[in-house]
């Protein structure tokens, strides 16, 4: 049985064929319409979420299985005192297949390790959120046409933004794929991931802090709004959440095929007049997340469909 953690907890071989699967998914969601019949997936989300819950719910729907769960804390038994091992080895009995949230890291790995069914960790605090990596990768992949001889830029919140830290790790692994970390000095991206994915693999990034100066040499932008629910106080926040404003006049600087990203949600760092824009791309995204998001399903549950 397996679980996913981590992005990298997929070869790259696998994440191909992961992929290609969603891919055969978006142009043919008929074939796979019942592939997950009678099965249920059980969503545990200990933390706040839109997209990644209804995107799994969406998921197992699409592929005509049943969904069940609990979308904050307070209406679990958590609210009692119940450990999250507890809760899994319980949801182990109801469900064939779950996701979970959860504000502290590692909880998701917790979970697994005492879990009879496939957990697939749906962002633990300000660790890693894999599932959103795969939905940017394959919106990459489908809208750049590959993942390798790539300029990145990763703009905002690039400290406590667990999409950045997955994403990172897993664009990593392809060729002369460079990283420019666009952030103010508080926000930037912490050092462990500098020296055990960048430094340790030779990898090129560099640092700025003023997006313009950046910008003509982007292949992709990919905005993150500043992590509030993870700032020790709200001063700080206040000081740094508009430091980054995408809009139009920046969007003019670019190159005419690179693309905007954003996991969402967005507060006010994309202007909402940039979404006219045909580079920008985050709603696309989130339509990525539901084929991915059905086509781990099934490889998790090791349905095939022919
Ligand atoms: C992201 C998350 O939860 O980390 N949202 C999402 O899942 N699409 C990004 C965010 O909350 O800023």
């Amino acid at each position: 049985m397996r679980h996913l953690m981590s992005p990298l907890d997929f070869s790259v071989e696998e994440l191909d064929q992961l992929l290609d699967l969603a891919n055969d998914i978006e142009k043919h969601p008929e074939k796979y319409a019942h592939a997950c019949d009678g099965k249920k997936l059980a969503t545990l989300f200990y933390e706040p979420s839109t997209r990644t819950r209804l995107s799994f719910e969406a998921a197992m729907m699409n592929l005509g299985g049943n969904i069940f769960g609990f979308s904050s804390a307070a209406s679990s038994s958590a609210a009692k005192g119940e450990s999250v091992s507890d809760t899994i080895r319980m949801v182990s009995c109801y469900a064939d297949i779950c996701a979970m949230r959860h504000p502290k890291e590692g909880a998701p790995m917790v979970a697994s390790a005492v879990s009879s069914i496939p957990v697939i960790n749906a962002g633990d605090g300000g660790h890693q959120h894999p599932t959103q990596t795969l939905t940017d990768l394959l919106t990459i992949r489908s809208l750049k046409g590959r993942l390798d001889h790539l300029v990145i830029g990763l703009c905002g919140d690039l400290k406590f933004g667990r999409t950045v830290h997955s994403l990172v790790r897993a664009l990593a692994r392809y060729e002369h794929v460079t990283f420019v970390f666009i952030s103010p000095e508080e926000l930037k991206v912490p050092e462990y991931i500098k020296e055990d994915v960048l430094k340790a693999e030779n990898i090129p990034y560099k640092e700025v802090e003023r997006i313009e100066d950046v910008m003509p040499e982007l292949d992709i932008l990919y905005m993150t709004r500043v992590q509030r629910e993870r700032f020790f106080n709200e001063a700080d926040y206040v000081r740094l959440k508009d430091f980054y404003i995408l809009n139009n006049k920046k969007m003019n600087l670019a190159k005419d095929d690179m693309i905007v990203m954003h996991p969402l949600p967005r507060v006010n760092e994309i202007s909402v007049e940039v979404d006219k824009d045909p580079r920008a791309a985050y709603f696309r995204q989130v339509q990525y997340g539901v084929y991915v998001r059905m086509a781990l399903i099934l490889t998790l549950l090791e349905v095939k469909v022919c």
